[in-house]
């Protein structure tokens, strides 16, 4: 409780988020998406259920889908995350935009080592799945290839094949000063930027 408080009284102490817990992506079809995502990526399903009764269009709905005893599938994806599917009824909703306002644009998984990054791409070929790439990826050393599941999410497949150690924020993080030139084009106000990039205590 104490270490609650803590962290309460202070906007600026990390607040200790580790990652993704699980992801929701929708499908209409529950039987190839497990296709998929069991053969192409090798994630194995974990846990099958049917979202309880009143959770759809009760008044205990949290913001699920509004239908009743839909399916709710998790797959392993991989250091400790979910990646999950809700079943929506076939036509009771429009395929989605990506690139709508608060929608998924993409999601890209990390694939390591180099071999299974290749042995995806094997995969997709086999089946005659469309990808683009690789091609170099922007956030550090490795390649990408993006492809798209069987009900139009964006997927993508970031191998960095460089380092022995994988870590996707050391790749990522930008020096300094490159992050402060850009947010000068945001916001261009010094506090704040002092602020945004952690030189005020
Ligand atoms: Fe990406």
């Amino acid at each position: 409780m104490a270490e609650a408080a803590a962290l309460t009284a202070s906007n600026k102490k990390a607040l200790p988020v580790r990652g993704v817990h699980h992801l929701v992506l929708t499908t209409d079809d529950m039987k190839v998406t497990i296709d998929f995502y069991t053969e192409v990526l090798g994630m194995k399903l974990v846990h099958a259920m049917k979202v309880p009764p009143g959770l759809g269009t009760g008044s205990t709905n949290r913001g699920n889908p509004p239908f009743e005893n839909i399916r709710h599938y998790f797959f392993d994806m991989g250091n400790d995350s979910l990646l999950a599917f809700f079943e929506i009824p076939k036509g009771e909703k429009p395929q989605s935009d990506r690139d709508a306002i608060g929608g998924m644009q993409h999601l890209s998984f990390v694939v390591r080592p180099q071999a299974a990054f290749e042995a995806l791409l094997e995969r997709l070929k086999a089946r005659g799945i469309e990808y683009r790439g690789p091609s170099k990826m922007v956030s550090g050393p490795g390649y990408s290839v993006y492809f798209y599941d069987p009900h139009g999410a964006r997927l993508e497949a970031s191998c960095d094949h460089v380092h022995e150690e994988p870590s996707v924020i050391r790749d990522a993080t930008q020096a300094k000063n490159n992050v402060i030139e850009e947010l000068r084009t945001l916001w261009d106000d010094p506090q704040w930027i002092a602020k945004v990039t952690g030189d005020q205590p």
